[in-house]
């Protein structure tokens, strides 16, 4: 992780390609270079491991499927990173058998270095995290993404956003999934939730803000599904607001279109 930073950092200053994977979404020479680099890492250190990351996908580097799954975002954010906003980092999580164990996440302009282990807490530099306490969504910072469809669906999810806006403290959007999560872990928000995210943007995440003492679950309040990606992820406390908010705009949302 802390290469990957070097290489986002060193990558500012240099100036760097980017390229269109659609209309609104990029890949910069930068994400290709830091994937490249921890693939070659982590084929050295654990040949027999599997690998899914978001620019080369999930190549298996054996015939037989491993127990062990490196799920990494060699850049999250990388619309910020292009357009030289200092909000992006990356993002690696080990699976065992499926579930995330041991997560990591960089933000390589503050230096900030995030990590996680199920059972053993969740750190900042080396500190343990606690989520926050607020205990009500008119008391909340919150957070939220949207997806790289939204050309196609932006009326809804600001109609999402505009409800929320009106019930919490404040609503922000940062452009980055993993640090999003980071900062509910930290306590700098109390609540995120964002649908149609991708394994590596929040396999890490997830399991640092759990370990930080926060819930994470998907967008109705049942179990989180990393590979359906939608999710909400809160301090615990406000998470039956959060859920039920979403639940009552979208009746009200069906209504209205209906009408
Ligand atoms: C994106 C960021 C963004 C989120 C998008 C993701 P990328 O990842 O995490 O915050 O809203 O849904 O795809 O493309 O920068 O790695
Ligand atoms: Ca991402
Ligand atoms: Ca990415």
């Amino acid at each position: 992780m802390l290469r990957a930073g070097e290489i986002q950092r060193a990558g500012q200053e240099s100036g760097f390609r980017v390229d269109k994977k659609g209309s609104i979404d990029l890949v910069t020479e930068i994400d290709l270079a830091c994937e490249r680099m921890c693939r070659e890492t982590l084929a050295e250190r654990f040949p027999d491991h599997d690998v899914l990351a978001e620019e080369l996908g999930g190549l298996a580097p054996g015939p037989t499927p491993s127990r062990f799954r490196w799920v990494f975002d060699p850049l999250d954010g990388t619309t910020n990173y292009a357009h030289g906003l200092p909000i992006y980092c990356s993002s690696l999580a080990l699976e065992i058998d499926g579930r995330p164990e041991v997560a990591a996440i960089y933000d390589p302009t503050r230096k900030e270095l995030f990590t996680g282990e199920r059972g053993e807490g969740a750190y900042l530099n080396g500190r343990a995290l606690r989520v926050s306490q607020t205990e009500t969504l008119i008391d909340s910072l919150l957070v939220t993404g949207f997806p790289y469809t939204v050309h196609e669906r932006s009326g809804e999810l600001v109609a999402l956003f505009g409800y929320f806006l009106g019930r919490a403290r404040a609503v922000r959007r940062l452009g980055s999934a993993a640090l999003d999560l980071c900062y509910v872990a930290a306590g700098r928000f109390e609540a995120f939730w964002e649908q149609h995210l991708k394994p590596w943007d929040v396999a890490a995440g997830a399991l640092i803000v759990e370990e930080a003492g926060g819930r994470v679950t998907g967008m109705d309040g049942g179990p989180f599904d990393a590979a359906a990606a939608h999710l909400i992820a809160s301090n615990g406390h406000v998470h039956r607001e959060v859920v039920d908010t979403i639940a009552k705009f979208r009746v009200e949302h069906v209504k209205k279109q209906m009408s």
